[in-house]
């Protein structure tokens, strides 16, 4: 079967409308195009789960607290369409600007809780950017599950309470953070860094590890971090927005001797660009230090 490839909310809602009829269950992947092996795995996941995988590619202005960086956001349609269709993906929404927010747009969702922490703290309005419209493409697609990556965990978490808190039927499920060979969570950022920064990167991953180690083994959460940020500071960083370990259900700061399932975030810019990460703590560890 070809992939349908949709522009206008009109047009959209015919297909569901059959989709409908048939009882096929969705499953939605939403994404803001630039497709790499990351999205790809959320693909095969929805496959797994429904009779029907519909992607949509919209780079959301209204998430975006800083212009250039939408500006500058990497954009690469007819190779995303094409990635998507060798993964038989049911239908592609590709919708413009004027579609999802027409001149007299006016309704915005903002989860409050998480809000003064983590990528909320350091970007403006970006949750409630992320919130409108993910609430807005849940209620036009109706989906039974749609599936996010556990690099953006804050994002996946405050998903889920939204769903929770509006009585959404849509299940929010989370897939694994797909990795380069080196370890670099896949992104679609990644493309804008030069060959020099790109080995620079390989320190997100290398010092998650190296925190997390140290936390499993006693060390004290904040020093721990504190320290690894410094360093990275020190190899040519140019900012560290945050480096926290935090726990991984309600998202609080990991405390000394606090042994719950937890995670280590991190949010650093190499020149202007920005890269996110987490990875869980594992005190099975401690144990056997
Ligand atoms: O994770 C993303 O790519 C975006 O935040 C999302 C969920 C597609 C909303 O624009």
């Amino acid at each position: 079967m070809d992939t349908i490839i949709v522009r206008d909310i009109m047009k959209l809602k015919i297909h569901l409308e059959s989709l409908n009829i048939l009882k096929r269950s969705i499953a939605l992947i939403p994404t803001m195009g630039s497709i790499h092996k990351g999205h790809l795995q959320l693909v095969k996941h929805a496959k797994k789960h429904s009779d029907c995988v519909i992607v949509t590619i919209f780079v959301n202005p209204i998430q975006f607290n800083d212009k250039l960086d939408y500006l500058n956001y990497p954009s690469k349609e007819e190779e995303d369409i094409k990635m998507l269709e060798e993964e038989k993906v049911n239908l592609i929404f590709i919708p413009s600007k004027k579609e999802i927010y027409p001149i007299d747009y006016a309704t915005y969702v903002t989860v409050e809780k998480y809000q003064d922490i983590m990528c909320a703290k350091f970007r403006k309005n970006h949750f409630r950017g992320v919130s409108t419209i993910v609430s807005r493409l849940f209620n036009l697609i109706k989906p039974n599950i749609a599936i996010f990556g556990e690099k953006d965990f804050q994002q996946f978490i405050i998903i889920k309470k939204l769903c929770y808190d509006f009585f959404l039927d849509t299940k929010v499920h989370s897939i694994a953070t797909v990795r380069e060979k080196d370890g670099l969570a896949v992104s679609s950022r990644n493309s804008k860094l030069n060959n020099k920064q790109r080995i620079l990167s390989v320190l997100v991953y290398k010092s998650l590890n190296t925190a997390a180690k140290l936390i499993e083994t006693g060390h004290s959460p904040k020093k721990t971090c504190m320290n690894l940020s410094r360093d990275l500071i020190k190899k040519g960083f140019s900012k560290v927005d945050y480096f926290e370990a935090r726990n991984e259900s309600n998202l609080e700061l990991l405390k000394d001797f606090e042994y719950v399932k937890a995670r280590i975030f991190i949010a650093v810019y190499i020149g202007n660009i920005r890269l996110i990460d987490n990875i869980k703590v594992n005190f099975i560890n401690l144990h056997k230090a």
